[in-house]
C-alpha cells in the first residue's frame, strides 16, 4: 500500500475515554464558532485526509506553502488550510490556550491548540494560489471574504460532523485503504470530479483502469460555484454508470468532503495528494483540471507536476489530452490518437450542454450516455426552473 503524504496517516480523532475527558474538559474552555465548511475543515484534517497536516497552518507554514509550495519541513503542499476569524474574535484568544471548536449548533465538535495569530497578505496569495487578483475569480471572491485574521494550530476531534446526504460514500482515509487491501488491488487510480460524468470523463478512467486494478471515483461534494450542478445529481450520473456500464469489481465511489477553490495547478497537486493519502498510487489531470473561465491554461496543472521530483509526490499523475469524440474515428479520441481534421470532433463545451438542456433539448449521445442525460435533465428542471 502506499504510504501517506509525509509518511504516516494522521489520526488525530479522540475516542473511548480519553474523548470523554477532553470532552468534559472542553466544557470550560474559551470557544470559537466554526462554520459548517471551517467545521468540515477541521474533520478532513482529524481523519489524515490533509495528512501530514495536524492542524490550521501557523504563519511559518503558511508563507511556506504560499511561496514555496511547501511546508516549512520541506514537504510538498500546495494549497493552504487556514482557519480564519475576525479581528475583534481574534483579540480576545491567547496564544498557548486551548479553544474549544463549536458549531453555530452549540455542539462542540473539536479542540484547537492556539499556537499562532497572524494577518495574511491577501494580495499575495491571490497572486500565489489563484495567479489573478480578480474577484470575478471564485477562489479569490472566497479569499477576500475570508476573515482578516488566522489562527494556526493543532486539532482534535471530539465530534463526527452529521450529514444528510452520500452517508454510503463517507468513508474516511483509514477505511477506503481498508476497502482496497480487501479487493486486493495493488495500483488504484483516483479521479477528482465536480462534474456529472460524460464520455471524455468515462473514457480517460477507461484508459487509466486498462493498467490500474481499480478505480477510484472521488467526487468533490464541498461548495462549488452557483453554476456548477448540485452534488446529488452528479452523484446520480455515476451510480449509473456505475451499474449499467462499469464493470462492478473494478471501481468505488468515496466523495471528497472538500470545497473547490478553482486554484488549477496548485490544486491538481492538492487534489493528488489527498488521493494518495486515501491509498491511490495514481491520479488523472486531463484538461484544464480545477480550472474556471480562462484563468489557466490547458495543460498548466500537469505541467505543475514537473516541479518536484517524482518521489516527492509520490502518487502518479495520469496525464489526458483533451479527449473528444470524432465521428470519422467512430470512437473516443485525443489529438495524441486521431488523425482526422477538427471538424469531425464532437466537444461540446460545459455553457454549451446548459444552454440545451437549459431549452429542454438532449446533449449527443457523443457527448452524453443516455442513461446519464436523463439524470442531466432531471438536474436542470430542478436548476433553471
Ligand atoms: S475538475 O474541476 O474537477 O477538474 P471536471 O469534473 O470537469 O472538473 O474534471 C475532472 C477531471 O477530468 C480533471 O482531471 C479534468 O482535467 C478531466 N477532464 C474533464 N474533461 C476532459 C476532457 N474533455 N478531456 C480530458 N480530460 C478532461
Amino acid at each position: 500500500m502506499i504510504r501517506p503524504h509525509g509518511g504516516k496517516l494522521v489520526n488525530r480523532i479522540a475516542v473511548g475515554e480519553a474523548r470523554e475527558e477532553l470532552l468534559a474538559r472542553a466544557g470550560g474552555l474559551p470557544d470559537l464558532i466554526l462554520s459548517w465548511q471551517q467545521l468540515a475543515e477541521l474533520e478532513n484534517i482529524a481523519t489524515g485526509l490533509y495528512s501530514p497536516l495536524e492542524g490550521f497552518l501557523d504563519e511559518l507554514n503558511y508563507y511556506s506553502v504560499i511561496n514555496e509550495m511547501r511546508l516549512a519541513d520541506g514537504t510538498v503542499w500546495t494549497i493552504p488550510i487556514v482557519l480564519d476569524t475576525s479581528e475583534e474574535v481574534a483579540r480576545a484568544l491567547k496564544l498557548g490556550s486551548q479553544l474549544a471548536l463549536k458549531g453555530k449548533d452549540g455542539k462542540i465538535y473539536g479542540l484547537l491548540d492556539l499556537e499562532d495569530k497572524y494577518v495574511p497578505d491577501l494580495i499575495n496569495e491571490a497572486e500565489r494560489i489563484y495567479q489573478t487578483i480578480d474577484d470575478r475569480h471564485p477562489g479569490v471572491a472566497n479569499l477576500y471574504r475570508r476573515g482578516q485574521v488566522l489562527l494556526g494550530g493543532k486539532v482534535t476531534l471530539l465530534n463526527r460532523l452529521y450529514y444528510q446526504d452520500f452517508n454510503e460514500y463517507r468513508k474516511d482515509p483509514a477505511q477506503v485503504r481498508e476497502l482496497f487491501a480487501a479487493r486486493g488491488w495493488k495500483t488504484v487510480v483516483g479521479f477528482q470530479t465536480r462534474n456529472p460524468i460524460h464520455r471524455a470523463h468515462e473514457y480517460i478512467q477507461k484508459c487509466a483502469l486498462e493498467i490500474t486494478d481499480g478505480l477510484l471515483i472521488s467526487p468533490l461534494v464541498g461548495e462549488t460555484k452557483k453554476t456548477d450542478i448540485p452534488a446529488r445529481y452528479r452523484i446520480e450520473s455515476y451510480q449509473v454508470v456505475m451499474d449499467k456500464i462499469y464493470p462492478p469489481n473494478r471501481v468505488e465511489m468515496v466523495v471528497f468532503p472538500v470545497d473547490m477553490r478553482y486554484a488549477g495547478p496548485r490544486e491538481a497537486v492538492f487534489h493528488a495528494l489527498c488521493r494518495k493519502n486515501l491509498g491511490c498510487t495514481h491520479f488523472i489531470v486531463g484538461r484544464d483540471h480545477a480550472g474556471v473561465g480562462n484563468f489557466y491554461g490547458t495543460y498548466d496543472a500537469q505541467r505543475i507536476f514537473d516541479l518536484f521530483k517524482a518521489e516527492e509526490i509520490g502518487i502518479i499523475p495520469l496525464k489526458f489530452e483533451h479527449a473528444f469524440y470524432c465521428s470519422r474515428c467512430a470512437a473516443m479520441a485525443t489529438s495524441k490518437t486521431c488523425p482526422h481534421e477538427e471538424e469531425y470532433h464532437i466537444i461540446l463545451s460545459g455553457t454549451r450542454i446548459r444552454e440545451l438542456l437549459r431549452e429542454g433539448r438532449r446533449p449527443p449521445v457523443e457527448v452524453s450516455r443516455p442513461e446519464v442525460v436523463d439524470v442531466l435533465i432531471k438536474a436542470a428542471a430542478y436548476m433553471y426552473n
